[in-house]
């Protein structure tokens, strides 16, 4: 990437997931990274704001300029749970675990990693959203939790990008959509026919779109191709 210098650090949240674990690979030829999740050490888990809070201190001891964070975290299914294809399948519990991992943790994310980036100079916080967060793109329904709490993802972003600009006005801070990538995530609804990309290209592609993306961008929602998304 041509906006990292000397001794600049990334920090990859996610980074043993398979699309994290792609940029861990691709950012690690060209600079220092730090890769944090439930099994690094330090462990940072979504669910418990202590862990967020002393990885970051983690990070910020490092004393490098921190150039970039991804959030490469997200859930879609598991522990018994696949998303919903009717609202007669609504379930609190999945329904809260779904807002707590998508997008309160990224909130959190936010609340803890935003403040050490650089005040002057050019700097990026990303997350890994997805398109069908989108509501002005939501023509097929169902997957209301993970749907919802993207799309709640992306205005907490928005949010805070704009509250970022105000002491950072060079940072860039936003929602990416990585396509469909071949992952544990997209392995059950990954359907022939679909443009699926395995995790090397998405991050690749990924990180060529947060290379081009300028201060002006920051608060946008993104595909992989640097197409911005409707909200
Ligand atoms: N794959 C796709 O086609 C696709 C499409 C659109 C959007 N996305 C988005 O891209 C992002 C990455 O997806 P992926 O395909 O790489 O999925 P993945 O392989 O399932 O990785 C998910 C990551 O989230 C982490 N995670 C889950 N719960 C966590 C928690 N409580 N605390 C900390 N980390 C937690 C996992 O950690 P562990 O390693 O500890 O399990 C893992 O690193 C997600 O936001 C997803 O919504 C993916």
């Amino acid at each position: 990437m041509k906006s990292f210098a000397p001794g600049d650090l990334a920090v990859v949240i996610g980074g043993t997931g398979g699309i994290g674990a792609a940029l861990v690979a691709a950012l690690r030829p060209e600079i220092w990274v730090v890769s944090l999740g439930r099994r690094t050490e330090p462990a940072l888990d979504l669910l418990d704001e202590a862990s967020i809070a002393a990885a970051a201190a983690h990070v910020k001891g490092l004393g490098a300029t921190v150039r970039l964070v991804i959030d490469a975290t997200g859930f879609l299914h598991g522990a018994g749970f696949m998303p919903e294809k009717t609202f007669a399948a609504l379930d609190p519990a999945h329904l809260a675990h779904s807002f707590a991992v998508n997008a309160i943790g990224p909130a959190l994310l936010m609340k803890h990693f935003l403040p050490l980036l650089p005040r002057a100079e050019r700097a990026v916080f990303a997350t890994l959203s997805a398109k069908v967060g989108s509501i002005g793109d939501n023509a097929v329904g169902g997957w209301y939790g993970y749907r919802a709490a993207k799309a709640a993802l992306n205005q907490l972003v928005r949010t805070a990008a704009i509250e970022l600009r105000r002491s950072r006005p060079a940072a860039v801070c936003v929602a990416i959509h990585p396509g469909t990538v071949d992952t544990g995530l997209s392995a059950p609804f990954a359907k022939s026919g679909l443009n699926v990309r395995p995790p090397s290209v998405a991050a690749a592609e990924i990180l060529a779109v947060l290379d081009g993306l300028d201060a002006a961008q920051s608060g946008g929602f993104f595909d992989y191709k640097g197409d911005a998304l409707p909200w």
